[in-house]
This record gives structure tokens, sequence and C-alpha cells, in this order.
């Protein structure tokens, strides 16, 4: 059995490579070369790997993804339909997401970023108390992400409402299900957190049409993907006030261009695609117990639907 490493992320291959080989084996891992043969791989342990992955290595039986998003996968040629993709199920990223979402609420209800710039005029200028109600956070997707940060939010007793395809019951927070509810569930939101995965019925879903539906003075906070922020409709709806701040992970290209607007906007706070990231040691152990579990033929958690996208 051979399996292909292949990720963007990683110039040196080896402290993935290695502890992987020590916990599964049965199997013969191999970097990938782009400058090498094709080995015949049966299994592939990827993140944003090159772009001509699946056209080389054409007898994949599996393809394991080192991260929650698969949408980069099925951008790739040679993708067949019926290899299974897996995924990763939080390994660590969700108390990570959960930490960056509080961080973004907190500093705009909290008024953070108002201290940040009083601090400089060496005025003591205690602003109007927090009032919670004032601060409905609606989280976009409710999966595994979703539900750690609307969970985390909660417990700090702001109203906190989530919407997803199918629902997720959780105590203490209101539920919104499928696109009749969208609209509803927008009207109640202040606090936008996006936590959807990336497919043909969630891009674009940050539209001015729909971020017009959230109660005035919004918040955005987008940690899905790029792809679903019209990055204009958020300009101009800053500019109209009817947006005040946004606090952004993803971006439509990446590494961000460094003209682009978003950079120098003051009501804009972002970060390089950090939010939540794929930890080396969860990601390998949680790996490797599905490639063994893959091995002995047991059934798999995280496998993507491939007629969701997700
Ligand atoms: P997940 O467990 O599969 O959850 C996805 C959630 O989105 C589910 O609640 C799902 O609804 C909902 N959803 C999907 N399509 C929908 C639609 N059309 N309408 C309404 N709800 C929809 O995925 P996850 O592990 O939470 O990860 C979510 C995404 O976060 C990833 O795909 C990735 O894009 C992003 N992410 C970003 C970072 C970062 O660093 N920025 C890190 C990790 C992940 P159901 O529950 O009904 O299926
Ligand atoms: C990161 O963006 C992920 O999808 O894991």
């Amino acid at each position: 059995m051979k399996i292909i490493f292949a990720s963007a992320h990683d110039t040196d291959s080896e402290p993935w490579i290695k502890p992987l080989q020590a916990l599964v084996p049965t199997a013969e891992f191999q970097n990938w070369d782009e400058h090498g043969p094709t080995i015949g791989a049966q299994l592939a342990v990827v993140w944003n790997p090159p772009a001509d992955i699946f056209l080389r290595e054409s007898k994949l039986e599996a393809i394991f993804n080192l991260g929650a998003g698969v949408d980069a996968l099925f951008r790739l040629p040679g993708l067949k339909d019926d290899t299974p993709i897996v995924r990763l199920e939080d390994a660590g990223m969700a108390v990570q997401m959960a930490e960056y979402a509080a961080y973004a609420l907190l500093r705009a209800s909290r008024q953070f970023d108002a201290y940040e710039a009083l601090q400089n005029t060496q005025f003591w200028t205690p602003q109007p108390d927090i009032d919670r109600r004032k601060w409905p956070v609606g989280v976009m997707g409710m999966g595994v992400m979703g539900a750690r940060v609307a969970q985390t939010l909660a417990s700090f007793n702001y109203p906190v409402a989530g919407w997803s395809r199918s629902g997720n019951d959780l105590p203490g927070i209101a539920q919104f299900v499928g696109r009749h509810q969208l609209s509803a569930f927008l009207g109640r939101t202040r606090v936008l957190i996006n936590t959807l995965p990336l497919t043909d019925e969630t891009r674009g879903i940050l539209s001015r049409q729909n971020l017009l539906e959230l109660q005035p003075h919004a918040h955005i906070v987008n940690v899905g993907r790029g792809e679903h922020l019209i990055e204009e409709d958020l300009l101009a709806l800053l500019d109209s006030g009817h947006i005040q701040g946004a606090t952004l992970d993803v971006f439509r290209q990446e590494p961000l261009p460094q003209d682009h607007p978003f950079w120098r906007h003051p009501r804009i706070t972002l970060t390089p695609h950090v939010a939540a990231a794929s930890l080396r040691e969860e990601s390998i152990e949680q790996v490797a117990e599905k490639i063994n579990r893959y091995l002995r033929g047991e059934p798999l958690t995280g496998v993507v639907a491939r007629s969701k996208g997700y």
C-alpha cells in the first residue's frame, strides 16, 4: 500500500511523514515530488495539493484531506466522482475557531477597538456599559466549527442563533434551518459569523441582498471561505454605515494582493487564513487513525458527501 503525501503549506514534509509512517507501519509513505515519477499510490494525504496530482496519481482509492474544507480539491482535474474524500473533523480546529470568533465579537461589543484608539489620546474615557441584547450573534453553519463557536459565545450570555441546512438543536442556541429561514435568521442578527463550507449553494451567500437584512451596525466575521463574500458588496455596505466592521480571515485570492482595499480599510481587521490551523500532532493522530480504519475495512467518519459538496 503506497500513500502519497502532498501539502502546499509544508516545504519540509518529514515532520508529517515520519510520525504518519510510525502510526501506519503497514503502508509506505512518499512525499510528492513534482519532478519524480508517478508512484501509483492507492491513498493520498493532502492539503492544497499541486494541480496535477489526480492526473498523475490516477489509481487513488481514497483521499485524506488535512483540513476541514475540501472545496480546493474539487477544482483539481482528474478527481474521480467515486473516490472517497475524508476530511479532518475538529482535530483541534474548533476551539481555535471559537477563540477567533470570541475575539472578533468582544473587540466590537466590549469596544476594545475604541479603547485601542483612545489610548493614543491619553484620555481616561469609559464607554457606555455593554447591553448584550444589542449584540445578537448569528452563526452560519452549525457543524463542527459553527457549533463550537455558537456554544462558546452563548456561554458569555450573548443571544446566539445558528443557521444550517438540516438543523443542530443545541441548548440555548436558537435554531434556523434552510433557505426559507435565512431571512428570519439574518433579521435577528447583528454579528454574523460565517463557518459554512464553500459549495455551489453557499458561494456568494454574503451578498448585498443578504447583508442588508442584518440589523443596523452589523459586524461580519468570515472564517469560512473568501468566495462566500462578495467583496465589493461589503465595501459598499461599510461605506453606507449599514455594516460597522468586518473581521476577515479568508479571501477570494490568497495571499491577499498587496493593493487590495481591505488591507487599509479602517473598519476591517484581517488575518492571513489562520483562524483555525490544522495542528500537526492532532491532525497526524486523526489521519493515521482514519487510514488504519480504512485499511482494516472499518467504517469511517468525516467522509465528504459528494452530492452536498462537504
Ligand atoms: P461541517 O461540520 O461539515 O459543517 C458544515 C455546516 O454548514 C453544517 O452545519 C451544514 O449543515 C452547514 N451547511 C452546509 N451547506 C449549507 C447550506 N447550503 N445551507 C445551510 N447550511 C449549510 O464543517 P466544519 O468542520 O464545521 O467546517 C466548516 C468550514 O469551515 C470548512 O468547510 C472550511 O471552509 C471552514 N474552515 C476554515 C478554517 C480557517 O482557518 N479559516 C479552518 C477550518 C475550517 P448540516 O449540519 O445541515 O449539514
Ligand atoms: C482550513 O481552512 C480548513 O478548511 O481546514
